[in-house]
């Protein structure tokens, strides 16, 4: 599969990584790849390299096409080690005078990683590199998603390099996104938005605007993970765009988790209430939805609902894990209301209301609902009624 001709000249000689299922706190369940792009020009560039462990089947799949020292610049768009963690094998055989393009952050944080002497060319946003018949522009994406980001636009072909943006956790032999069926792209590019990208909704919309400003148009776009998008590159335009706004929507989402059963009892009836307003909802128990896979569904939701027992005076562990990844991604713009069972302190439920407060999410109240030990009839009730009292402030939302 690898090297893949994308168009003519230019190769994706990036790998696959078959075996990977958490990448930082994220389910991969197909794996990833590291995607890396040698343009063969009057001169040579190679962008972008791979994580360390698969740095000889990069330097073979670029030896199939070119041996390594006739490279001419090496590009980092990105020190993030998944796509830095070749360069010290590559910069040995390509020849370390050779210039090293990367954003001025990114020498220092490259200098960081790897300590070395490589010859560091720092570019100034919307620089050009003459490779003969094409012509190189680096643009700054500072925080999109590290300090150092960079993207590289090949101006003759119209084709951006866009490091992380854009790209989807999954391995396939699909390498197009015309290979692979629409729905199942989209979930995946959307899975990585939401756990990667949303913290960065803002710098997603600087970039829009400057490509728009810059008159800027696509006719690929080739991520560092996943599908290169040749058919229909406006389609993650698109989405980006709307995954990097305030999104409203008659959905929510319920995640929790449950001791002896009556948070998920309680999670139950609040999910009939909220749909006895005409609001989607989708339960999410912990222990059997990944929080990576909770945030995904709450990217296009109006409002999280968290329910916790309350376990020694505190949040039960896997729902603290779970805030604390929410935390990190800092969603916007969303509802949110918490629930529990206890036992002879509800201490949870105040905790839930504290923690979702200072994320920012507008609370549908500043109390939740906690019931003591096992629900009765009144309980499951008062469950049902608070069901409606969060679909109603979502069908508000919507109309407000
Ligand atoms: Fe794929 Fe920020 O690394």
């Amino acid at each position: 599969m690898y090297p893949t001709k994308i168009a003519e000249g230019i190769y994706d000689v990036g790998v696959n990584d078959w075996n990977i299922r958490d990448f930082h706190g994220y389910l991969t369940p197909t794996g990833t790849t590291y995607n890396s792009f040698l343009i063969i020009d009057e001169k040579i560039a190679l962008i972008d390299t791979v994580k360390k462990e698969f740095s000889n089947q990069l330097i073979k799949n670029i030896t199939d096409i070119v041996p390594l020292e006739k490279i001419d610049y090496v590009i980092s768009n990105h020190t993030e080690m998944d796509h830095s963690g070749g360069l010290p094998a590559i910069m040995h055989r390509v020849g370390k005078d050779k210039p090293l393009y990367c954003s001025k952050m990114g020498q220092k944080n490259l200098a960081m990683h790897y300590r070395n002497d490589w010859n560091y060319h720092a570019v100034e946003n919307g620089e050009e590199l003459d490779l003969g018949k094409r012509q190189l522009v680096f643009l700054e994406a500072r925080m999109l998603h590290w300090p150092d980001s960079m993207l590289t636009y090949e101006k003759k072909d119209k084709i951006l390099f866009s490091s992380d943006a854009f790209g989807q956790h999954y391995a396939g032999f699909e390498k197009f996104d015309d290979q692979l069926d629409r729905e199942i792209l989209l979930h995946h590019s959307k899975k990585y938005f939401a756990n990667i990208v949303l913290l960065y909704a803002g710098q997603v919309q600087k970039l829009l605007k400057t490509v728009n400003d810059m008159g800027l148009t696509f006719n690929m776009i080739c991520p560092d993970h996943g599908m290169i998008w040749r058919e229909n590159p406006n389609l993650i335009i698109d989405a980006y765009d709307k995954w990097s706004q305030p999104i409203f929507s008659k959905k929510a989402v319920v995640v929790y988790d449950t001791m002896w059963q009556s948070t998920k009892m309680m999670a139950e009836q609040i999910c009939e209430g909220i749909v006895a307003e005409g609001v989607n909802v989708r339960p999410m128990n912990i222990r059997t939805n990944h929080r990576s896979d909770i945030m995904t569904e709450l990217l296009e939701a109006s409002a999280i609902v968290v329910g916790s027992p309350t376990l020694n005076n505190n949040v039960y562990p896997t729902v603290s894990d779970f805030l604390t990844y929410m935390k990190g991604l800092r969603p916007q713009n969303k509802l949110a209301a918490c629930f529990g069972s206890y036992g002879w302190n509800g201490a949870s439920i105040k905790i839930l209301n504290s923690e979702l407060a200072s994320m920012k999410f507008n609370m549908i109240d500043n109390t939740g609902l906690k019931i003591q030990y096992v629900p009765d009839k009144k309980g499951l009730n008062a469950c049902f009624e608070y069901g409606q009292t969060i679909g109603k402030a979502i069908c508000n939302r919507m109309n407000n």
